[in-house]
């Protein structure tokens, strides 16, 4: 049997949004009814971390409760034809309630807490809220597991290695406009197939050479994705 082809799938907000999680940037969505510098900056945490934690702890909250939709599904599913890997900027676990194996967190994951003081010392915490006072174990407070405006993103390299990789390259649900995750569609090489599934316009690059599946995602993602499951059945 052939090497496998290599999928990168890069996910965003928008691929959760059936599922009932919020997306930023639509009409309705978090950053109209929150200030992105108060709830998602490491000064708004300095200045107010309880805001923080609440915030947070709501997405926890309504994440932890939330099932996988088509889309997570589908992907999934395309693993026992390609070798794919996720990468997300979303800190839900649905991707990995959905059974994909190889997911990785760009912007952190919500079910995780860490020291304020030190970036490795991570803990998993479930469902549970964090609070003023839940001290990590060097003593700092506790801070929700994400990477905030103004912090680095730890896991850059390796998704822009990953994505250097890929024969195909699929986008979903993601407005594209958040460095440094939206510059990880650059390193893809040329001649790789490129995807995108968002029912809106992207407004991000020039598209020509991308095939843009205006929908969403429940439903461009099982459509491409039995399309690739097609055309490997084909070639074996
Ligand atoms: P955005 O809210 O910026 O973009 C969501 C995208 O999903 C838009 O392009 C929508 O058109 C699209 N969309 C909406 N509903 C959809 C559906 N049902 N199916 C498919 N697409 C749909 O969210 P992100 O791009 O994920 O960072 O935002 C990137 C980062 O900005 C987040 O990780 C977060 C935020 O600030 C941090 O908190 C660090």
């Amino acid at each position: 049997m052939p090497d496998r082809k290599k999928i990168v799938v890069i996910t965003g907000a928008g691929i959760s949004a059936e599922s009932g999680l919020s997306t930023f940037r639509d009409s309705g969505g978090l950053w109209e009814g929150y200030d992105i510098h108060e709830v998602a900056s490491i000064e708004g945490w300095r200045k107010d971390p309880e805001t923080v934690l609440n915030f947070y702890n709501l997405r926890r909250k309504q994440a932890l409760k939330a099932k996988p939709n088509k889309a997570h599904k589908a992907l999934a599913h395309l693993q026992n034809y390609y070798d794919v890997q996720i990468i997300t900027q979303n800190v839900d676990n649905l991707h990995e309630k959905a059974g994909s194996d190889r997911v990785l967190h760009l912007h952190g994951e919500l079910n995780k807490a860490k020291s304020s003081e030190v970036d490795d010392h991570v803990i998993e915490i479930g469902d549970r809220p964090i609070k003023i006072g839940d001290k990590a174990a060097d003593g700092s407070q506790l801070r929700p597991h994400v990477v905030w405006f103004g912090e680095m993103v730890p896991n850059l390299e390796i998704a822009a290695e990953m994505t250097s990789k890929a024969d195909i390259l699929i986008v979903i649900g993601t407005s594209l406009v958040v460095y440094p995750a939206a510059g990880l569609i650059d390193y893809v090489k040329n001649g790789s197939d490129k995807f995108i599934i968002d029912p809106s316009e992207p407004e991000f690059r020039d598209l020509r050479e991308w095939q843009h599946i205006k929908e969403k995602a429940g439903i461009g993602t099982p459509k491409l994705v039995e399309n690739l499951i097609t055309k490997v059945k084909e070639t074996d």
